[in-house]
């Protein structure tokens, strides 16, 4: 996600839109820029690659740029490396209409090619200059206005996005649009403001317009008029706003990781629909053929911290679909084991940052063995993401909480679209069985939705342990993999120590320290292991554990052997791991809260270990 703003009033534009920028650079910042105008004049088009910084200095704060109506960006980038070129905003040739843009256009490819058909150009790999083009292809084939150019567009277009618009033929006016892109408008006398969250426009007023999806708005002369698809006036009440600017930044959340809790449907549906076209998942953009996956007959996995828990996930899953082993590496080790690696070999890297130093030395360490190499990463271009041969981005967006929720959720997504695809071409699910695994991808979204309305239940049961000085974690299979990021959730934030066990492997040691009141979390989602996790569950409830269970909906029997239940619902279970974690993202998070720890920030941690 990105951060876009507008201003157009009495004041000079350029200050503004730096000021509102600098509020908004949380939401993304590989690189930045503005375009104003003075009146008739043309406009004034200013970028800068990197942070915000750069574009003021180049910009001397905005004060060398006169005008009073402008619109700016801060940009995270998902289709084109960040650069001056890529960054917003984004003009036609004939600088008749300049945009920037929050979102995903998925079609962008399509609509790239009819503009070339139309005799349009291109200079950059972005998916919002197609979408600037695209409105004024269409203002100047229907010689319609602005609002009848925007709805053509939203019309046609595919995706996610939050745009502002600017024309030359309306030189005082702005115009915006939204669809699933968070945008918010804000008034005072004379003067209006757009941005794409509060913390932007907070300092110039609080009442503010809450535009819905598939509206559009036109800012003009102090007012703003918002229309429908149709054109047709929707008439609006302003609202004004009750949170302090830091409240805001959060989106009203207390903290970053709540807000990025919440934010997992969301970035899992953007993150599947970037392979997911027309019924089916397509993996040629980033470079894997049908060739080259039916080639594949071992991988290894090797990433940090939550990241190799999803590759523990990512093993059972792709082992089970694709029917090729799987190794499981933490990146440290792996960098110093010489591994027996070959051109036969397919080594995945996952990373959020694609700076973790382990990881990134991993990359180089495999292509020196010949083995090809696939990352995924959040952060578009990035240094493990440039290294790797092909590259899987996950559309998490910013993620400033230390402690990863949304992006550890993404990358599971991959994962799934990775091994529903493989095992596809490599003719071990047939066409029944790859559409059931998709549609089960497609409800995870809305399942993850329906746990996080029930937070309150995880909140009561967390208070009753913020005392907790050990915690076991215990499951099989996948339920161990998801035990493993559970663990670490509580351990980096609540600071509580606990351990993630096989459940199996309790009786091979660890069950010695079992003792009254020792909180034992069990996660049971593989049914085929059910029973043996019970029988787990109820060895350390004879040694005087108390025991948390996190199951699926119908699973009532296990209250006869747990203290507490947090019920789940269910999806197939390769998938299970995205919808247990997020318990114990928030059993995490609420033991944190209720230690009076900095949840976003907890001591001796850093976002991207880019050290050894
Ligand atoms: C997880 O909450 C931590 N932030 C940490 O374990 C992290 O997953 C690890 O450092 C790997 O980071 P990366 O995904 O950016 O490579
Ligand atoms: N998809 C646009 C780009 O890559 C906008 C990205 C964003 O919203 O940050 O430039």
């Amino acid at each position: 996600m990105c951060g876009i703003v507008g201003y157009v009033g009495r004041e000079q534009a350029a200050p503004i839109l730096l000021e509102g920028l600098s509020k908004l650079e949380y939401r993304g910042y590989d690189s930045a820029g503005i375009v104003v105008r003075d009146g008739e004049k043309k406009a004034e088009v200013i970028k800068a690659k990197g942070k915000l910084e750069n574009l003021s200095e180049k910009t001397n704060n905005g004060l060398d740029i006169k005008g009073k109506c402008g619109i700016g960006h801060t940009r995270w980038a998902t289709h084109g490396e960040p650069s001056e070129l890529n960054a917003h905003p984004h003009v036609s040739d004939d600088m008749n209409v300049v945009a920037v843009h929050n979102g995903i256009i998925e079609n962008y490819q399509e609509l790239k090619d009819k503009l070339i058909r139309k005799g349009y150009e291109f200079y950059s790999q972005t998916d919002t200059e197609i979408l600037t083009k695209l409105v004024d292809y269409y203002y100047k084939k229907y010689k319609v206005g602005p609002i009848d150019a925007i709805a053509k567009t939203m019309v046609r277009v595919r995706g996610t996005y939050a745009i502002a618009v600017m024309f030359k033929d309306y030189p005082n006016e702005i115009y915006v649009a939204r669809k699933d892109s968070p945008l918010i408008l804000g008034i005072t006398d004379g003067d209006c403001y757009l941005a794409s969250d509060v913390p932007a426009i907070l300092k110039h007023t609080r009442n503010v317009y809450y535009i819905d999806n598939l509206e559009m708005a036109r800012m003009h002369d102090g007012q703003i008029d918002f229309y429908n698809l149709d054109g047709d006036i929707v008439p609006k009440d302003t609202v004004e706003i009750k949170w302090d600017a830091e409240a805001a930044e959060k989106g009203g959340y207390e903290h970053f990781m709540m807000k990025e809790i919440h934010e997992q449907p969301r970035i899992i549906t953007e993150t599947f629909n970037s392979v997911y076209k027309n019924g089916k998942i397509d993996l040629s953009e980033i470079g894997l053929t049908d060739d080259i996956i039916k080639n594949i007959s071992k991988v290894t996995i090797v990433a940090c911290g939550s990241a190799y828990h999803v590759g523990m996930v990512a093993q059972y899953v792709i082992e089970d679909l694709v029917r090729v082993p799987v190794r499981v590496e933490l990146a440290s080790e792996f960098r110093y084991r010489s591994p027996i690696l070959s051109e036969d070999d397919y080594v995945i890297l996952i990373s959020q940052s694609g700076e973790t130093e382990d990881t990134k030395k991993a990359v180089s360490e495999a292509k020196a063995h010949g083995a090809k190499t696939l990352a995924i990463v959040n952060v578009v271009g990035s240094s493990i993401a440039r290294e790797a041969d092909n590259v899987f981005y996950t559309l998490a967006g910013p993620e400033i909480s230390v402690a990863t929720t949304k992006a550890y959720s993404a990358q599971l997504i991959a994962v799934y679209a990775i091994a529903t695809e493989f095992a596809r071409v490599k003719g071990k699910i047939d066409e029944e069985k790859y559409n059931y695994y998709i549609n089960e991808i497609l409800t995870l979204p809305s399942k993850i939705e329906k746990i996080i309305e029930n937070k309150e239940r995880i909140q009561w049961i967390a208070n009753k342990f913020s005392s907790a000085k050990d915690v076991f974690f215990i499951g099989r299979g996948i339920d161990y993999a998801i035990c493993l990021e559970g663990s670490l959730k509580m351990k980096e934030i609540s600071y509580i120590h606990s351990e993630a066990y096989a459940a199996g492997e309790l009786k091979h040691g660890p069950i010695a320290l079992i003792e009254d009141g020792i909180l034992v979390i069990s996660c049971l989602t593989q049914e085929d292991l059910f029973e043996k996790t019970v029988s787990n569950m109820v060895e350390v409830k004879s040694r005087g554990a108390v025991l948390l269970a996190v199951t699926t909906y119908g699973h009532y029997n296990i209250e006869d052997n747990s203290n507490y239940v947090t019920y789940i619902p269910k999806t197939d279970e390769h998938f299970m791991a995205s919808l247990a974690v997020v318990p114990m993202q928030l059993m995490g998070y609420y033991l944190s809260v209720s230690k009076g720890i900095d949840v976003d920030k907890p001591k001796n941690l850093a976002k991207s270990v880019t050290v050894e």
